[in-house]
């Protein structure tokens, strides 16, 4: 087990380049069960929930090559199976998009549940709501989902809720069925519009991503050939975003894409924080001299404020000056993470699905525990922005979304060390 120990206090300054994004990556290495043939993914990156991903690739037969640390060669044209173990898939969320990818090229595909961060109660219902119309048949006992289908054939899909994975696992299976597969009140983030681009860039005919009503026309198979480069990560960009404002820095994060980031710049310049893009919109720098002023935001689905931001939002909050507040939109229980802020010396109340931020001019470090992956980012955020020293554990969460994130955060001036724990 390994622990971060932070001496805070120094405003962050200088440049960070943001890698490839996680949840387009946990999608996009899935997606290529579909290809008979090689493909090529560029700004991948260097997280433990790749490493899952190519683990379960493997093992159904896979053939990886690692050209670089960044870029990876696949191909999926021998697997010989289709079941992906409780044991790995257990271990991160985006496992489950293996029963699409699984069921649209062979068919039937065997599953164990998937773990990832604990928010509270996440049904997939909406996923096998989407697989049953497309004519699969998926049980749900002991931990593992099973579905098989005689071949898939395009339907209308109208889904209660927008839910990211739904829209991600029901694209992937209609993306070899028969005829034309529409989904409606689909998830509009960064990364299923990455997914269905790289789809497309693989052979497969996808329309309106990005959009809350997405068309995919089957074809009778996908066979690469290409090079795909992942879309930048949003949510680490927000992080470093707002690392940069907590510590009273001034940061200029690159290889991003601005448009992405517009909720988290509009709510950080409302606090008072310089924010100002370039104008090829790739590179985005904010600057804080000033304590923060109170706001409140309510997560929703992009382009609303993203949960995945919320914990680190909640670090400025609780140093800004005055009464702010959070409404969660997404999760049910997505506040575990104040608990330990309050140990720094932070003002949280929970009510329900609100928390309160009675902003207090300074944390003070002490010795605090990741819940989960964003979390843990938050955490780090805090322990740079305290006075003294913070040390936090449950690292392991945040090594399966941050590639190198001591080392960034050292480069941008902060003090941090990580230590083995016996
Ligand atoms: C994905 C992201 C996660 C992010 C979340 C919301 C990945 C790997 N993970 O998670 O980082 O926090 O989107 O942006 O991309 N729901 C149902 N039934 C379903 C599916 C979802 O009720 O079948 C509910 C969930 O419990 C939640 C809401 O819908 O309340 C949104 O969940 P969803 O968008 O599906 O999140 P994930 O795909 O799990």
């Amino acid at each position: 087990m390994e622990k971060l120990v932070i001496e805070g206090g120094t405003p962050l300054s200088g440049t960070v380049a943001v890698n490839g994004a996680k949840n387009a990556a946990v999608a996009i290495l899935p997606a290529t069960v579909l290809i008979n043939g090689k493909c090529r993914i560029d700004n991948l990156p260097n997280i433990s929930d790749i490493k899952l991903c190519c683990e379960i690739l493997k093992d159904l037969g896979a053939e990886i090559n690692f050209i670089s640390d960044e870029e990876i060669e696949i191909d999926c044209t021998n697997i010989n199976k289709t079941e992906v173990p409780f044991e790995i898939t257990r271990k991160f969320r985006a496992s489950y998009y293996f029963i699409g990818s699984l069921l649209s090229r062979f068919k039937q595909a065997k599953v164990g549940s998937p773990g990832g961060c604990n928010f509270g109660s996440r049904p997939i219902d909406q996923h096998i709501k989407g697989f049953e119309l497309l004519g699969a048949t998926v049980e749900s006992e002991g931990g593992v989902i099973t579905a098989d289908t005689e071949g898939l054939i395009g339907n209308r899909v109208y889904f209660d809720i927008v839910s990211v994975g739904a829209t991600i696992n029901v694209m992937l299976a209609a993306t070899l069925a028969e005829g034309t597969t529409v989904i409606e009140n689909a998830a509009k983030e960064p990364h299923v519009v990455d997914l269905a681009n790289f789809l497309n860039t693989m052979g497969a005919d996808i329309r309106g991503a990005g959009t809350d009503i997405i068309k995919i026309t089957g074809v009778p198979e996908l066979t690469g050939g290409s090079t795909y480069s992942i879309v930048p990560d949003q949510i680490e960009a927000g992080t470093y975003m707002i690392a940069a404002a907590a510590s009273r820095g001034n940061v200029t994060i690159t290889n991003c894409i601005t448009k992405h980031l517009d909720s988290i710049s509009a709510k950080l310049i409302e606090m008072g924080i310089s924010v100002v893009e370039n104008d090829d919109g790739d590179e985005i720098t904010v600057s804080c001299t000033e304590r923060p002023t109170k706001a409140s935001i309510k997560t929703m689905p992009y382009p609303g404020f993203p949960t995945d931001m919320q914990p680190q939002a909640g670090v400025l909050f609780s140093i800004s000056d005055g009464t702010s507040y959070i409404t969660e939109g997404v999760f049910d229980s997505r506040f575990q993470y104040t608990d330990e802020l309050n140990k720094l010396g932070a003002n949280i109340k929970v009510n329900g699905k609100t928390a309160v931020f009675e902003g207090v001019p300074s944390l003070t470090g002490c010795p605090v525990t990741a819940c989960d992956l964003r979390a843990g980012a938050a955490l780090i955020i805090a322990g740079i922005a305290a006075q003294g020293t913070t040390e936090v554990y449950g690292i392991e969460y945040v090594d399966r979304g941050y590639q190198h994130i001591e080392e960034k955060f050292n480069k941008l001036g902060a003090k941090i060390k990580r230590v083995i724990v016996d």
